[in-house]
């Protein structure tokens, strides 16, 4: 349900039947349980424009308040604000209602958007490492929750699977080959090293690297037959690191920098034909005057370089243009590194310019911060190297592994590897999901795997604690009614149900960790209520109330982290 909607909606009628039709009305989550629910900040501003004592007419729009069922107390707090409580009846009701749906109550839209979500988006030439951690995590948490409200998310890998590191990628693959019938490619990493290597010492190899590049963009089957044995490769390392992550990225979702190869210079004709694309030293150019260089001259987007190559930016020019037209999209999110924000915003402003993406469709860029080591600096190996995401995830599993067995002695290996894994991904997920995405975040193994604060293993036991309880609790009536008497039974169940309200926020910022920040508040609560409110020693009704709480709480929290990617236990 859409509670905020709902309050604010009461409050408008309140203002309107005190005369203050039209003021805002600003609602908030009250500061603190034991002044109220929610807050009403707007009276002050009316007050002030109608030259009108503010108290007085807080107290007329509390009056009004009042008298709604969905309220139990709306009281003036200071100059102007209104506290209000919703009533147990009324939390009770909606309760039900989330209890009784299969989407716990968050409703569907009612016009889907058809979102596509650029994310993940690996260099194919190179073995994943740890800088595509976040938009691997962040964009897939993004797909479910747009998903989960009803949109239809399209999902598109962007790989760099096209450029001139192919050629000698290639080469040296075939020479490999030659040496070796046996030859496979298990180590992307140290693949591309030798053969730089290769292409910096020997000039043959170097020239055969060149003429490959040649090949390769004249279309010459028999060398993108090769190219594509190369991809292939490359993107079942990438897929293993995918299930690993168990993200929802698929083959299908794969549309590479390769794929709008033969739009380019179609691309940067129109530009020209239009006259948003002019020759500059014989490099085609787009001029933006929403950006400007040092000289506050109009900034230059470079669409073809002097030599008649093709760029970066003219592949995401033509990329824009097909996800308008061919998949249709309503709204476009880019969830790539911060740095790259600048190229995204002259891509836009490029595509608005031409006509490429109209007004109607929303495109954005969805920037995330660095991930640091422990001294602050950027992640990486103890030597100094880039950290493969693989390892980095192998090590997760390890390390969360031996903690439960650790914890749990008697545990079998099997068991606790099953374990491990589920705590030791979700662990590595939650410490980047949690942060504002926008600031860089230390990794720090020790808080993330811990079983205290805001961690994904501190959730995943809530998680298991909850079920605990109705693994003893035997036969109960799961129809049974909801009664809400104690304040904590009724704070659990006002933020219940602030689950769509915090869903439709992530949707509309693209910030998972305000559903990570709810989780963690839910569990706490709940814990809190467990420890003040016993359910299974509790008689009756009240057993079978309390049981319906625990029981939306479960599911709650089970969704909300599958919708950031983090899977749940029943038992750890
Ligand atoms: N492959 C690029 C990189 O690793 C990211 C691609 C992002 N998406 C796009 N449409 N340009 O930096």
């Amino acid at each position: 349900m859409k509670l905020h909607q709902i309050i604010s909606q009461i409050a408008e009628q309140a203002f309107a039947q005190a005369g203050l039709a039209g003021n805002p009305i600003v609602l908030q989550p009250a500061k603190s349980a034991e002044f109220g629910d929610f807050q009403i900040n707007g009276v002050m501003g009316a007050a002030k424009k109608l030259k009108q004592n503010p108290r007085d007419l807080a107290v007329q729009v509390a009056d009004i308040l009042k008298q709604n069922a969905t309220f139990s107390s709306a009281e003036v707090a200071g100059a102007g604000f209104i506290n209000l409580r919703l009533s147990p009846e009324f939390l009770a009701q909606h309760l039900s209602g989330c209890l009784k749906d299969k989407h716990l109550g968050v409703e569907q839209a009612t016009q889907p958007k058809t979102v596509v979500i650029d994310y993940s988006s690996p260099n194919l030439a190179k073995e994943m490492h740890v800088g595509h951690l976040r938009s691997s995590i962040i964009g897939d948490s993004l797909a479910r929750v747009l998903g989960y409200l009803g949109n239809t998310v399209i999902r598109q890998n962007h790989v760099g699977d096209w450029g001139t590191q192919f050629g000698m990628l290639v080469a040296y693959m075939v020479e490999q080959q030659a040496h070796n019938a046996t030859f496979e490619l298990a180590d992307l990493e140290e693949f591309y090293r030798n053969a730089k290597i290769r292409f910096d010492e020997d000039e043959n190899f170097a020239n055969t690297a060149r003429e490959y590049v040649v090949k390769l963009q004249s279309g010459d089957e028999t060398v993108l037959a090769l190219w594509r044995q190369f991809v292939d490769i490359s993107l079942d390392h990438a897929e293993e690191v995918y299930r690993k992550l168990g993200l929802l990225l698929q083959r299908e979702d794969v549309a590479g920098e390769s794929k709008y190869n033969d739009d380019l210079q179609n691309v940067v004709d129109e530009l020209v034909q239009l006259g948003y694309a002019v020759d500059d030293k014989g490099a085609k150019v787009v001029f933006l005057d929403e950006f400007k260089n040092k000289d506050d001259e109009p900034a230059g987007f470079i669409v073809q370089k002097q030599d008649g190559g093709f760029l970066y930016s003219t592949t995401d020019l033509a990329c824009i243009r097909y996800r308008v037209r061919s998949l249709k999209a309503d709204r476009i999110m880019y969830v790539v590194d911060t740095r790259q924000s600048l190229h995204f915003q002259q891509a836009f402003a490029a595509t608005r310019k031409s006509g490429w993406l109209p007004e109607n469709v929303l495109a954005e860029f969805i920037g995330f911060g660095m991930m640091l080591g422990k001294d602050g600096k950027p992640f990486k190996t103890r030597s100094g190297g880039t950290v493969k995401l693989i390892e980095l995830l192998n090590e997760a599993v390890e390390r969360a592994t031996a903690l439960v067995r650790e914890k749990n002695p008697d545990l079998p290996a099997e068991t606790a590897a099953k374990i491990g894994t589920v705590v030791g991904i979700g662990a590595v997920k939650y410490a980047d999901l949690s942060k504002n995405r926008n600031s860089d975040y230390v990794f720090d193994w020790e808080n993330m795997l811990s079983f205290e604060g805001n961690t994904a293993p501190y959730l995943q036991y809530a998680y298991t604690r909850v079920q605990s309880v109705f693994k003893k609790a035997g036969e109960w009536n799961t129809q049974a009614a909801i009664t809400l008497n104690e304040p904590l039974e009724q704070q659990l169940a006002v933020e219940l149900l602030k689950f769509e309200d915090v869903l439709q926020s992530v949707a509309e910022t693209s910030f998972p960790h305000y559903l990570a920040n709810y989780l963690y508040q839910l569990a706490t609560l709940f814990s809190r209520f467990y420890e003040a409110c016993p359910i299974l020693k509790a008689e009756g009704a009240v057993r079978d109330s309390r049981l319906q709480l625990a029981k939306l709480t479960g599911e709650t929290l089970q969704q909300g982290l599958s919708l950031l990617g983090i899977e749940t236990l029943e038992m750890m």
